[in-house]
């Protein structure tokens, strides 16, 4: 008999389930273990390690510079953390661009070495072929369209996409072949909610909106911006479930003070 608790893991099927079901799918980034941990444990479904690591966690002003091996390190951290809910880990800039052996490679490193469940990428028809290819070794993918941030220097602001016809009409084309190619799922961020409604009625694969609107079938945050550890960062989509930045800056100065006046440690405290 085992002595382990069966514990009901959330896998890319249960996402299509939910969807046909209409149950909204959560999803939220992590980057280490014990973030991961807390997420995982509060009944997260989805743990994204996101290059927004480039972001929050190396301070970087894009998700550009991020390599490979340092997602595969966030990856394995969370993948240690979590008991149940899924672990999608995005593919970063240069990983999967310039060939689909290229971009195969780069999933089955992933895979390997961080034990996360699947993998995510940005773009539509120009990479569909490598998506294909992924999937057929056996690994699923999240699919990720509208605003897709390794794309900065290409559209040269963070504003919302897919507000004129063109773009739109190409973004609907482009979901329809993700699905095709055999994604599980698709990101859309930062389009107008009609547009992702739509989308997301055409769809038998759940969508997670980020600034999507709410008839996405999902959503996703980065966890610094929804509990607020920097609270400069404050765009409409946002919204921001605790002030860290605030709590953490008081302990903190309420340390430095305790320790130069000697409050830090008491007897009780010492040995
Ligand atoms: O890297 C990330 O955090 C993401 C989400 C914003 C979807 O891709």
């Amino acid at each position: 008999m085992s002595v382990h608790k069966e514990v009901k893991k959330i896998t890319t099927n249960t996402l299509l389930k939910m969807k046909a079901a209409g149950e909204k799918i959560s999803m939220i980034t992590a980057y280490d273990f014990s973030f991961a941990r807390l997420f995982d444990a509060a009944g997260i479904d989805v743990i994204l390690v996101g290059d927004s690591a480039s972001n929050v966690m190396a301070g970087h002003e894009t998700t550009v510079p991020i390599t490979l091996d340092q997602m595969i390190y966030h990856a394995q951290c969370v993948v240690r953390g979590i008991d149940r809910c899924l672990v999608v880990v995005d593919m970063p800039f240069g990983s999967y661009q310039s060939n689909s052996d290229i971009a195969l490679a780069s999933a089955i490193r992933i895979m390997k070495e961080s034990g996360a469940h699947s993998i995510k990428l940005e773009g539509g028809a120009e990479v569909v072929e490598s998506i294909r290819k992924i999937v057929s070794a056996g690994i699923p993918v999240m699919g990720h369209l509208g605003l897709t941030p390794q794309s900065i220097y290409k559209f040269g602001t963070y504003n919302v996409r897919a507000k004129e016809e063109a773009e739109a009409a190409q973004l609907k084309k482009d979901a329809l072949l993700l699905q095709e190619a055999g994604c599980f799922a698709l990101v859309l961020e930062k389009i107008p909610a009609s547009l992702a409604r739509e989308v997301s009625q055409s769809l038998a694969i759940p969508t997670i909106g980020i600034g999507a609107g709410a008839d996405c079938d999902g959503q996703v945050l980065v966890m610094h911006d929804m509990l607020g550890i920097n609270n400069t960062f404050r765009p409409r989509f946002l919204r921001q479930y605790l002030n860290l930045q605030e709590s953490i800056t008081g302990a903190v100065q309420q340390y430095i003070q305790d320790v130069k006046s000697s409050d830090f440690p008491s007897q009780a405290e010492s040995y």
